[in-house]
Order: C-alpha cells, then structure tokens, then sequence
C-alpha cells in the first residue's frame, strides 16, 4: 500500500516544497513557501538562560498540562530564599482541568548543584521532600486513589491511612509522608518530584498584538518518564512544559489568575478551553528550541494536505540549547489516517503516520564526515556528503548512521487548540522517554510535545481554498489531523 501512494506523494512533495520556494508563483494548488517560517528562532521570541537559574518566587501552569498516564494536573510551586519549596499539584478527572479530583501538598527543599554534563543548558539539583499531603475533593477521587494503593502490598499499608470512604471529609488533609513516622506512601501512589533534578530558568520577550512587547521568565523542570513503572527511577534528561513567573508571564492568561490564587483546599477550575476545528493547513513550526529526552535539540516545521491525507516535516538539529549551531536536518514525508477520537486520552486524537520519503542535509562538518564513513548502502548510496548539500535517502530505506528507517510508522496523538492571544497551537504525542517509536498500537503516547504554532496569521489565509482541512462527514472530530512527528533517531549523535 504504501508503494503504490508513493508517486502521488512524490508529486505533492514536489509541489509542496520544492516549487514552492518560487514564492508567489504559486497557483491555486501549492503551497506557498514561507521563509519567515523555516526558522523560527532566532526572529522569533529569542530567549536567554538565566545562570545559574533564579528559583524564588511563586511559578505557574498556564493552562491544563497532560501527563503520559494520562493524568491532568495544573501546577503552583513557590520556591523561597532559604532553598525551602512548597508546591501544589492539583489533579483532576477531565481533560481540561475543569473538574477537580485531588490535590497534592508538596514541602520541601532544594538546592543546585551543578551544570548538567548531559543535558546542556540544564542545571543539575538535589531536593528532599518534607511533606507531601493529600486532599480529596470528591469521594470518587478517594476512591480512585485507595484502588490504586491497594493494587500493592505497601500500598494497602497506606490505603488504611485514609479514611473509608463513608468517612471521609470534604477539605481534610490527609499525611502521605511524614518524615518522622514510618512508611513511605508516596512511592505507593506512583508519585516523585524527581523533576526538580533537572533545572532550567529563561527569559524572553513575549511579542505583544499592540503594545511593546513583555518579559516572560520561564522555569523547565525535569521530564516524568512516560512508562509509569519507571518513574521512580527516572532521572529527567529533558523538560516538561514550562512554568511560568506568576510575577513575569505571558498577558492574557486567564488560567494564570486561577492557578496562582489557588491552594490545595481551593483548587482552580480551569475556564473551558477554546475549541478549535481541526484545521491543519499552514505551517506549524516550534516556539523555541526544543529539548528531547535522549539529549538533542531540535526545531520542527510541518505541513498537511487534508485532502490526499500526506504530510511533510523538516526536522532541524542543532548542538547546543539555543539551536543556533545547527548539525543536520531531516526532511520527512508520508501519510496519515483520519483522525479518531482517543478513547484512552479524552480530547486526544489518534491516528498513524507513516513515512515513506526522507531526505538529509549535513550541517555541520562532524556529521557530514561521519556520512562520508558510513557505507553507503546505509545512508543515500554512493556519492559524497557535503556541508549544506541535501540528499534524498529514499532508495536506501532511511540513513541508519541518523536512526532513520523507512517506511516507518507511527501511532501518534494529537489535538489542538487555541492559546489565549487567539494563536492556534498544535500537540503532538510524546516520545516514549526509552528512545524508542511508538510503532506499536500499545505504544501510542497518552501525553503531548511542546506544541508547534500556526506560523503567521497569513498561512492560514493562503491554506484556506485548496489545502484545508475539509471536515469528513461522519467523523465526530471531523478531521484528519496533523502531524507529526517522529523523531527520526538521533541517538547516534548523542
Ligand atoms: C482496599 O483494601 C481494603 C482492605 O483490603 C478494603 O477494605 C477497601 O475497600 C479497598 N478499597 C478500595 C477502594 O478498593
Ligand atoms: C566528504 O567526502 C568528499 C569526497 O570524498 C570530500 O570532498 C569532503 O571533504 C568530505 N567531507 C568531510 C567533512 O569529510
Ligand atoms: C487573512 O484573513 C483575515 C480575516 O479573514 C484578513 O483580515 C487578513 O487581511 C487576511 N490576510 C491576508 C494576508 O490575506
């Protein structure tokens, strides 16, 4: 199946790109090329690591964040002078934080140690927890916390710490750790803070629709590994979705208000979130430089055609946390399936990817002499690599040096939404932290990436005759989605 859509998604790749670099030529049925997007940093919103971080201050989700698990949760963490934390975790049952389940208490200690020797631009700490308290804000919510503990033997320990559910009272705060007294029920309920090992504070300046722009500060924490049965070994080697200063964020940020009053009796009740149409067309890109787990550095630039159902990506790879030394870039292509609503992920989307094209470019001399070593057979056949010089690795199924093998699939999550500057953001599925693909049905991710961005207000305008999404009858979610991605292997240039 895949051999026989090939030529068609060779005609689009051609249409799509190539021809498209001839901006304004394009007819009704090509996509434009749009320059200003191929790079999204550094025009974009520049941003600078404040070293060593700055902790103290309140810090804040702005929105609802979504966990491998799933598991929705907002955060509130206040880090004072004396190193000492106390952090709120408040979890709920739905998809958009609007219906609360339990909160955490969270008191501890931190202190930073030093610069990350593997995750570059990251600042290694150590922490201690002095109390992690619970609150339950519904009998559901206990009982959906007591099934889990009982499921093991010290588990069933702490489960007879909480009350029985007849018992239990609204707004009481119940001890899962207590340093003093015996038994550790934090382990039991599957919970760390290892994501205060790894840190990292920035600042950029967030462009405003009509006034100077504002200075956002932002605190990256360490990555929650997306096999649950390892996180309490999991040490973070990538971040999860920032926080933001509740004193320096991005304006309007209606859950921000929320989120920085709220405490673990009052947790916040998220407005509900803009729902977006499904509409792919444009070009999504990355908001910053991103950081994967396995390190590497990388900025994302994606495309879709609804109608054919294909897609394209440029992966860009860099060597360094701001991603200006870049090293490699990776062209994909490929098809998806039509979307269908995530049961296991509510508001999620899933469909497959498949890649089927994959062109590379060196970009720096290490890698394109490590190219020129590699038998060719592996990597584009005979031939030389050069700095800069593009070159389709079709005909060899992928480029192993890069961990790239085609075709490849992909059983992917996605969904969309609208950020409150009106910004239409994309998420796709988290990687597995192991480095490996979620190749398998069972391996389909259950949180997000970082999401990409709608670039420039025009894209949208120019996709809208030819390349829109056209909603399918018959589907709830009416459309095929996106994109993306794939990370194409990077392990070798660890
Ligand atoms: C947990 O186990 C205890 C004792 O085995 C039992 O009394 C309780 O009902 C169980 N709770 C849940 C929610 O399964
Ligand atoms: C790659 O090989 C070509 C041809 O042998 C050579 O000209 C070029 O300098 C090599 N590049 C690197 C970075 O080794
Ligand atoms: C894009 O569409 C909006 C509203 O539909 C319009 O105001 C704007 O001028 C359009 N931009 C371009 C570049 O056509």
């Amino acid at each position: 199946m895949p051999a026989a859509m090939l030529p068609y998604a060779c005609v689009l790749v051609l249409l799509g790109v190539h021809t498209a670099e001839a901006a304004g030529a394009a007819g009704d049925n090509r996509l434009r090329w749009e320059p200003r997007c191929q790079r999204p940093l550094p025009d974009r919103a520049p941003s600078t690591a404040v070293l060593p971080p700055r902790l103290n201050g309140p810090w804040i989700s702005t929105g609802c964040e979504v966990r491998p698990g799933p598991e929705f949760l907002t955060r509130s963490y206040t880090f004072h002078p004396s190193r000492l934390f106390r952090a709120y975790q408040f979890y709920y049952e739905d998809p958009f934080c609007q219906e609360p389940a339990h909160s955490l208490l969270v008191k501890g200690k931190v202190r930073l140690r030093r610069a990350s020797w593997v995750t570059r631009g990251a600042t290694e700490a150590d922490y201690h927890l002095h109390k992690v308290g619970i609150v339950f804000h519904s009998h559901r919510a206990l009982l959906d916390v007591t099934g889990r503990l009982n499921q093991t033997q010290a588990g069933q320990d702490c489960a007879r710490r909480l009350p029985p559910a007849r018992a239990w009272l609204p707004g009481a705060l119940y001890e899962l750790l207590d340093t003093r007294a015996e038994g550790d029920c934090v382990a039991a309920l599957g919970f760390t803070m290892h994501e205060l090992s790894l840190v990292r504070v920035q600042r950029r300046l967030q462009p405003q629709p009509r006034a100077v722009p504002q200075l956002v500060e932002e605190l990256f924490l360490g990555d929650i590994h997306t096999d649950r049965a390892e996180r309490q070994h999991y040490r973070p080697t990538g971040y999860q979705r920032p926080l933001q200063s509740a004193l320096h964020h991005a304006r309007p940020c209606p859950a921000c208000g929320l989120i920085a009053r709220a405490n673990v009796h009052h947790p916040p009740e998220l407005p509900p979130p803009l729902a977006l149409p499904l509409r792919l067309g444009g070009w999504w890109v990355s908001s910053g430089c991103e950081v994967r787990p396995a390190v590497l550095f990388l900025t994302r630039l994606f495309t879709f055609h609804g109608h054919s159902r294909s897609w394209e990506g440029y992966y860009h790879h860099f060597s360094d946390p701001n991603c200006r030394q870049p090293t490699f870039t990776v062209y994909a292509a490929g098809h998806y399936t039509r979307g269908m609503p995530s049961t296991r992920v509510r508001g999620g989307t899933e469909l497959v990817f498949e890649v089927t094209r994959a062109h590379v470019t060196p970009m720096d001399q290490v890698t394109t002499a490590m190219l020129n070593f590699s038998e060719p057979s592996s990597c584009g056949g005979p031939g030389a690599w050069s700095v800069g010089t593009e070159r389709d690795v079709t005909a060899t199924n992928g480029c192993l040096p890069l961990g790239i093998r085609l075709p490849h699939v992909e059983y992917e999550l996605f969904k969309m939404e609208q950020d409150s500057l009106g910004q239409s953001l994309l998420f796709i599925g988290q990687r597995p932290t192991d480095g490996s693909s979620p190749d398998i049905p069972e391996k389909r991710p259950t949180s997000y990436q970082a999401p990409l961005v709608l670039c420039g207000g025009e894209a949208q305008n120019l996709s809208r005759p030819p390349l829109q999404m056209a909603p399918r009858a018959g589907g709830p979610h009416a459309v095929p989605l996106p994109l993306l991605l794939l990370v194409l292997g990077l392990a070798f240039l660890e």
